[in-house]
């Protein structure tokens, strides 16, 4: 390729710490002082999202995740959403409710599944098309009606990184914007919008726990079974945990939102199962603890990623300690340990880094 690695041993690892950069990249002429600039979207459009009353969100695997995590934000921000991978929804027949919007996310804008979704959804009543997406001159954009691109330059590890975090920026902008129609004031336009700013720099002070990271990642090498947990968005982010470790340490993990763990996954817990869970300073953090509680009676290993200002009362577990990050963009930032854990274990395990076996970074064909 013509993209050197610089530095860095992987395009992962290079990816992974580009993202400060591609983050305040995708802000970039999009936000000033506390507003979002909308105009910068294109007139097509803000004219598509005040007619948005629901949206439908199609993509597959990563880009998915994204789509996942933008539900909870849109949803939060008074506007309908439904999230499908575009294998199943493709071959599926939809009831389409009036004033939608098809949404699709994906990297590179070729995956087959998601522009074979697309190109159906036209008879579908929808009333119109938005991508979002890596690539400008790609299928996905040039077939949608319109298009918001994330700026994450080209992403060559098949495991993706910078291309989900960027994706989740622009889903954040999207969301404001969705909000302002559903009315957002001036005042909490402003908050979302710093929250956005302070991102960047929040990322680069995550991206320096590496080495913590790195020895929890030793103690997690061993393991044949992960269980990530998560609530709210933070549900989706550990499917992308879990994901992002599948892929590059053929370790065996799955995510379940921390409340149904009682209903099944519970029973898989012992002293050999690694238990990986963000812990954000949100509503929800004490019902998520009396979930790790649960693990813990059981023996299971919990490896946590906290708010500083959370209190963890258990009896024992590793802990990686976020501080200064802000409710909106927090699932942004915890993806980013999870990102650096699933590469220091496929390193120690001696993977394929950047090339995973069976997988393809694009998969242009169904
Ligand atoms: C492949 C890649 C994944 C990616 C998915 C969707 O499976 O390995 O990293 O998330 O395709 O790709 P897209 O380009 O549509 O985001």
């Amino acid at each position: 390729s013509s993209i050197d690695k610089g530095p860095y041993e992987h395009y992962m690892l290079k990816e992974i710490y580009e993202q400060p950069g591609v983050i305040s990249e995708t802000l970039e002429g999009r936000i000033h002082n506390g507003r979002l600039l909308e105009a910068s979207f294109g007139h097509e459009t803000t004219a598509l999202l005040d007619k948005a009353k629901h949206v439908q969100i199609i993509a597959c695997g990563t880009s998915y995740h994204a789509g996942l995590v933008a539900k909870y934000w849109f949803e939060e921000a008074g506007i309908s959403c439904n999230v499908e991978v575009a294998s199943e929804y493709r071959y599926r027949k939809a009831v389409v409710p009036q004033g939608s919007l098809l949404m699709t996310i994906s990297q590179s804008g070729e995956t087959a599944d998601t522009l074979a979704a697309l190109k159906g959804s036209r008879s579908q009543g929808y009333i119109g098309s938005l991508t979002v997406c890596n690539v400008p001159e790609s299928s996905l954009v040039r077939e949608s009606d319109v298009s918001l691109m994330t700026r994450a330059g080209t992403e060559i590890g098949v495991a993706s990184t910078k291309a989900f975090t960027t994706q989740l920026v622009a889903l954040r902008l999207l969301t404001i914007a969705l909000a302002r129609r559903n009315g957002l004031t001036s005042e909490q336009e402003e908050v979302m919008v710093n929250e956005l700013d302070a991102l960047p720099r929040q990322v680069e002070v995550v991206l320096q726990l590496a080495d913590e990271i790195q020895m929890m990642a030793g103690d997690f090498s061993d393991k044949q079974n992960a269980l990530f947990l998560g609530r709210g968005p933070f549900y989706p982010v550990a499917m992308e945990g879990a994901l992002k470790l599948k892929e590059i340490s053929y370790i065996h993990a799955e995510a379940y939102p921390a409340g149904e763990l009682k209903h099944g996954p519970l029973a898989l817990v012992d002293e050999s199962m690694p238990v990986v869970c963000a812990l954000p300073d949100d509503p929800l953090l004490e019902k998520v603890l009396s979930n790790l509680q649960e693990v813990r009676a059981r023996g299971g290993e919990l490896f946590l990623f906290s708010d500083h200002k959370v209190e963890i009362d258990l009896d024992r577990y590793q802990n990686l300690m976020l501080s200064d990050i802000y409710p909106g963009t927090a699932p942004i930032v915890y993806s980013i340990p999870l990102q650096l854990l699933a590469y220091h274990v496929a390193l120690i395990k001696g993977t394929d880094v950047d090339q995973p076996r069976n997988l393809a970074k694009s998969v242009t064909v169904e």
